[in-house]
């Protein structure tokens, strides 16, 4: 990470990843607000969570660009969302800075800026514990979307590995409520034990309960 690659636009911190392209995030306005605000659209996640009167306690291993996350905590659920780049800690720490004014559901967030395995374990007591692993096909990405690539090749940059299936392996031997992962709907689920699945066009959500 080099601190000189940060910088701010209208108030909006940014970070240079190479000479024609930065990324920075934004849920007041642009693609982010667009999606938030079309969360009623969102119903494969919402039909993952299944249904539930209760605020529930979500932890996210792999927040990313933490859509994911805010969609649990627009649905009124209790997140802890965690990401081991410091680079997208930082921009997703300034976007949410700002974010807060306007949406109250940030309280229920605690963002932390670690290996997911250095802390799910404390975190035991999660209704749902969610994985949304960097797809490995390139082309998937693009598909899904640009700030995908971004965050790609920003873990490049820091020489991250994205090792949340092996944090999801370990999980599955210890004891867990129910864990989500989400997939590109033509690849293989993660694990032999899932349970059933809820399906979209691109992308599916693979399921596992313990009872
Ligand atoms: C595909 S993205 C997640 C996208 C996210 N669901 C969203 O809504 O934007 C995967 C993210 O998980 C992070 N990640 C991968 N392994 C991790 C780990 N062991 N601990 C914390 N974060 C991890 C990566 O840095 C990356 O930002």
């Amino acid at each position: 990470m080099k601190e000189e690659h940060f910088f701010y636009i209208n108030n909006i911190l940014h970070y240079k990843i190479s000479n024609n392209e930065s990324l920075s995030f934004d849920f007041l306005k642009g693609r982010l607000f667009n999606r938030l605000k079309k969360i009623e659209h969102e119903s494969l996640i919402k039909k993952a969570i299944g249904k539930n009167k209760v605020k529930l306690k979500i932890f996210d291993a792999t927040a990313g660009s933490l859509i994911d996350s805010i969609i649990f905590l627009k649905l009124g659920h209790r997140v802890v969302a965690c990401e081991h780049s410091k680079i997208l800690y930082r921009l997703l720490d300034d976007a949410i800075l700002r974010a807060k004014k306007e949406y109250d559901f940030f309280e229920n967030l605690t963002f932390v800026n670690l290996d997911s395995a250095k802390i799910i374990d404390n975190h035991k007591d999660s209704d749902i514990f969610y994985f949304d692993p960097m797809f490995k096909d390139i082309k998937q990405n693009v598909k899904r979307s640009g700030t995908l690539q971004k965050i790609g090749n920003i873990l490049d940059l820091e020489k991250l590995e994205d090792t949340s299936i092996q944090i999801f392996d370990q999980l599955l031997k210890n004891k867990y409520k129910k864990i989500i992962v989400k997939r590109p709907i033509k690849s293989n689920p993660l694990n032999e034990k899932i349970n059933y699945q809820v399906k979209g066009r691109a992308i599916r959500y693979d399921i596992y309960v313990k009872t």
